[in-house]
């Protein structure tokens, strides 16, 4: 049997009945065999400012960065705003990028989006490819997920009752078990 991938979820928005806090949670119930997902939460990371990063990181900062190497790979799920990164999210992804031993370099990550729009997220999650470049990520290509018109994909509860999105997020979680596992072959081969 492959040797189990601890993933961690972030979710874009910290609204009790996020759409794309309950998709992270559908991803846990979806995730292939050998994958578990932890869902860490963004909520508590202040504002960056480089006058408090002079004075320390916060411990929501650092927590979650340990988290981050510690685990085989992130899967995000976030909501765009305003066709872009919701600021949240952003401004976690900045934080983050300014620790010692920045976290996200050759790190596997997948994507997955809601909205209630008709483009299911897809702007925020070309913008969050972009950081990534800069950040030295590895995100996978494809499959992508973007969950749209979110509000009829849910129910009141909070579960994705929505069959076809249901099989796109299992097939996307399949994807990203290879693709890390890929990624973790290909960094043990040169680390040789
Ligand atoms: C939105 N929403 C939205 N939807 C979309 O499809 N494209 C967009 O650009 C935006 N912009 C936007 C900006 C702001 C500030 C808010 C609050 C909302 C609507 C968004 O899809 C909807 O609120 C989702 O429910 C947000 O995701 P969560 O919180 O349910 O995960």
């Amino acid at each position: 049997m492959a040797t189990p991938l601890n993933v961690l979820g972030i979710s874009g928005s910290l609204r009790k009945a996020s759409y794309n806090t309950a998709a992270l949670r559908a991803a846990q119930e979806l995730a292939p065999e050998g994958m578990s997902i932890e869902i860490a939460s963004i909520a508590e990371i202040p504002h960056y400012n480089g006058d408090v990063q002079a004075l320390g990181f916060p411990t929501a900062v650092t927590a979650l960065g340990d988290k981050m190497r510690a685990a085989d790979a992130v899967l995000i799920a976030s909501p765009e705003y305003n066709y872009s990164i919701p600021g949240v999210l952003k401004n976690a992804i900045d934080w983050l990028s300014r620790l010692e031993h920045q976290p996200f370099i050759g790190k596997p990550i997948g994507m997955i989006g809601a909205s209630m729009g008709i483009l299911g997220a897809s702007r925020a999650q070309y913008h969050l490819r972009q950081s990534f470049v800069f950040l030295d990520a590895l995100p996978m290509n494809k499959p992508e997920v973007f969950i749209a018109q979110a509000q009829n994909k849910f129910d009141a509860d909070g579960r994705l009752t929505d069959e076809p999105t249901r099989g796109f997020l299992r097939t996307n979680l399949t994807a990203l078990a290879r693709w890390t596992r890929l990624v973790q072959a290909g960094q043990a081969a040169t680390a040789k």
